[in-house]
């Protein structure tokens, strides 16, 4: 059975250098099937300040941890892999279309979301003290959209082969998640996710995710920072980095987990089981878990995003646009991230991509208040932040998206996101069909 396997480090809380915290190993077995095994190591095991790598998988214990989902792969570890972008890249690099879990960790850079990094001996190798700056953006952009070229034409590829192009390529990879064109850059003595423009792109996205932030902030949703930055004919949206923080020797990094990881989620919700996972209350669950300490800040905060997601109709709000963080011991929410309007015809109803309500994913008033309790917020309460952000949404967000830059245009295409018709229905109403609700997800025993 094939086998291979690294080594896990991880930066512990307050410090900027990295400790040797286990071993990843993954086999594969005659059949193709992946098999991944984590031990902790025993000196870590024994330091006072070790922390676990998650709440819900890899806590802390002795014995291996062995998986056969995710290719293999340990959510946490999942977690701090490069997502569809960053592996375009790698995969481009190597010239090799599926490198195993283990090959993308070790060619990824680190840049990594959370604490952890990953290498192939006991010692950790000395932190990456350069990061991209803001000034080689136009650099970064060139090679992302030679990438999306290629997507559309393979014969337009940058050949792995060539040694200057590989170098390019290293350069622009990056092991933060997602599927669009994106790199980290160092400016003003902090770290940020450059989102890019994608040449099919039918609005100027990043500048619409710059509104969508200064908007969910008008709605009192602690959210990541943002600003906008022009190269060229470009309009690029940085976002600060909430799991870096700079210290004098370098960065503190905070540990750094999907909801995908803490739902015990999988990726494609592609059978009725697993689609009962995509949950927003099997999510307030498992962050009253986790988060004890803040859950009674986490979890209204939780519904307010569920919430605004309904009101400009964020469909893409899958379990890994939502995160806990630990700077120090403590899990907590997050703050916001990757926030979309899509805008659509459907007048009646929108879903989102997780249940939050007797009526499953309907992005509906009616809905949203159907569980309250599950999010810490009586009737009264919920209530007031649902018909509150329903106004300040329908009222502002024009004139946001007009303070931000976005064109006039733009606003257009994205009008019908806001506020749709089928957010009011009452859905006791009998000619209202709602016979597809989903079954309520209950917590599984622990
Ligand atoms: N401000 C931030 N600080 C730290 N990590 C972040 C921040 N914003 C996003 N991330 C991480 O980076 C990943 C990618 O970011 P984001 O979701 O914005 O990209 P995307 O390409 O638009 O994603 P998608 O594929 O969902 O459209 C997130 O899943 C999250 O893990
Ligand atoms: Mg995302």
């Amino acid at each position: 059975m094939p086998s291979e396997e690294c080594f896990v480090y991880i930066t512990l809380p307050g410090q900027t250098e990295p400790v040797t915290a286990g071993r990843y190993q993954l086999d594969t077995t005659r059949q193709g099937a992946a098999v991944g095994q984590f031990v902790y190591g025993r000196s870590y095991l024994e330091r006072k300040d070790r922390v676990e790598f998650d709440p819900v998988e890899l806590k802390i214990q002795v014995p291996p941890f062995r998986t056969t989902k995710l290719r293999g792969n340990f959510g946490a570890l999942r977690d701090s892999s490069p997502d569809a972008w960053g592996r375009k890249l790698i995969e481009t690099r190597l010239g090799n279309p599926s490198p195993s879990e283990i090959q993308y960790l070790l060619n990824s850079p680190d840049d990594r979301a959370g604490a952890l990094s990953f290498g192939l001996n006991v010692q950790p190798p000395a932190p990456v003290r350069t990061f991209n700056k803001t000034l080689d953006l136009a650099r970064l952009i060139e090679v992302a959209d030679q990438i999306v070229a290629a997507e559309k034409d393979p014969a337009a590829a940058p050949a792995g082969a060539d040694a200057e192009q590989a170098e390019a390529l290293m350069r622009a990879g990056t092991s933060m998640g997602g599927a669009r064109p994106k790199a980290t850059v160092e400016d003003e003595g902090a770290l940020w996710l450059a989102k890019f423009p994608h040449r099919d792109d039918r609005w100027n996205n990043p500048r619409v995710e710059h509104a969508m932030l200064t908007l969910a902030r008008g709605c009192g949703i602690s959210c990541a920072e943002s600003q906008m930055t022009t190269i060229g004919d470009k309009d690029v949206v940085l976002i600060k980095r909430f799991d870096r923080n700079k210290a004098e020797k370098g960065y503190h990094r905070s540990r750094m987990v999907s909801a995908l990881t803490l739902l015990d989620a999988d990726d494609t919700p592609d059978t009725v089981d697993k689609r009962r996972r995509w949950s927003y209350l099997l999510l307030a669950d498992e962050i009253r878990r986790a988060a004890s300490g803040t859950q009674s800040k986490d979890l209204p905060e939780l519904f307010r995003r569920v919430c605004f997601n309904a009101l400009i109709s964020n469909t893409d709000d899958h379990p890994r646009n939502h995160a806990i963080l630990a700077k120090d011991q403590a899990w907590s929410l997050s703050p916001a991230y990757d926030l979309t309007p899509n805008p659509m015809i459907a007048l009646e109803r929108r879903d989102l991509a997780m249940a939050f309500g007797n009526w499953g994913r309907y992005a509906n008033r009616l809905n949203l208040l159907s569980q309250s309790e599950r999010f810490l917020l009586s009737k009264e309460e919920a209530t007031a932040i649902v018909d509150g952000m329903k106004a300040t949404i329908g009222e502002s967000w024009y004139r946001v998206c007009r303070q931000v830059g976005v064109s006039e245009r733009d606003c257009e295409l994205i009008r019908s996101a806001f506020v749709y018709e089928g957010f009011g229905y009452d859905l006791a109403d009998p000619t209202i069909a709602t016979d597809d609700a989903e079954e309520l997800p209950t917590t599984r025993p622990r």
